[in-house]
């Protein structure tokens, strides 16, 4: 399972690159607002930082706008992939811009259903969000399972990118359900390499090295 930020911040997108686990940035209108900056200027940041997919997303509701707005985007950066709503107005927007090779992420995705329909158009990621469809009340781990299931069986070539990760517990359930990619807020990818039996281990190596020595 590959690792993308979900984050618009050029700064922790900068340190983390650093580490050499991120494969891409997914950003949204919300984490955008947040910079202070235009959409323009952030994509372009992150895109000089990292060379892997980076979602941008559309405001338009209308496919007509959405086009539009997504051949924009798209000339940003080649690795610019555009982020599109799951409605009927974005299935059609998707199904255009596939013929003219525009990569796409299907957003907002919430059910199997929608997930095959974003398939069936084209797209190129389905993001499915799992914190959100947790937050009332479903499972939406399961949710990413049984995609993972369904474009396998049936041979998809869509990728999965498991959205709205809100902790370790969502990470690691993701990565045993089979999920292509994991876009996961930069505090979650902190957490990822604490572990206290590291810092013990580590702390007890650097004592016994410094006592071999006297
Ligand atoms: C990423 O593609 C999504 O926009 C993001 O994961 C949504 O996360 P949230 O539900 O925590 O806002």
């Amino acid at each position: 399972m590959k690792i993308f930020m979900d984050t618009a911040n050029v700064e922790e997108i900068r340190e983390l690159n650093e580490w050499g686990i991120v494969y891409g940035v997914t950003t949204n209108p919300s984490l955008i607002a947040k910079t202070g900056h235009s959409q323009e200027d952030i994509i372009k940041e992150i895109c000089q930082i990292v060379d892997g997919p980076v979602s941008a997303e559309v405001i338009s509701t209308e496919c007509i706008g959405m086009v539009e707005e997504a051949r924009k985007l798209s000339k940003i950066a080649p690795n610019v992939v555009v982020k599109i709503p799951c409605i009927v107005e974005g299935l059609k927007a998707v199904r255009i811009l596939s013929a003219e090779c525009i990569a796409t992420n299907v957003t907002l995705v919430f059910s199997l259903a929608q997930a095959l329909l974003a398939a069936s158009a084209g797209a190129t990621y389905v993001s499915p969000f799992v914190g959100r469809l947790d937050d009332i009340g479903e499972d939406g781990v399961q949710l990413v399972e049984d995609m993972v299931n369904v474009f396998r069986k049936y041979e998809f070539d869509t990728e999965i990118i498991a959205a709205s990760i809100r902790d370790l517990e969502h990470v690691d359930r993701v990565m045993l359900a089979g999920a292509d990619i994991a876009t996961i807020p930069t505090k979650v990818i902190h957490e990822m390499i604490e572990h206290k039996l590291t810092d013990a281990g580590l702390k007890k190596f650097l004592l016994d090295y410094e006592n071999s020595k006297k």
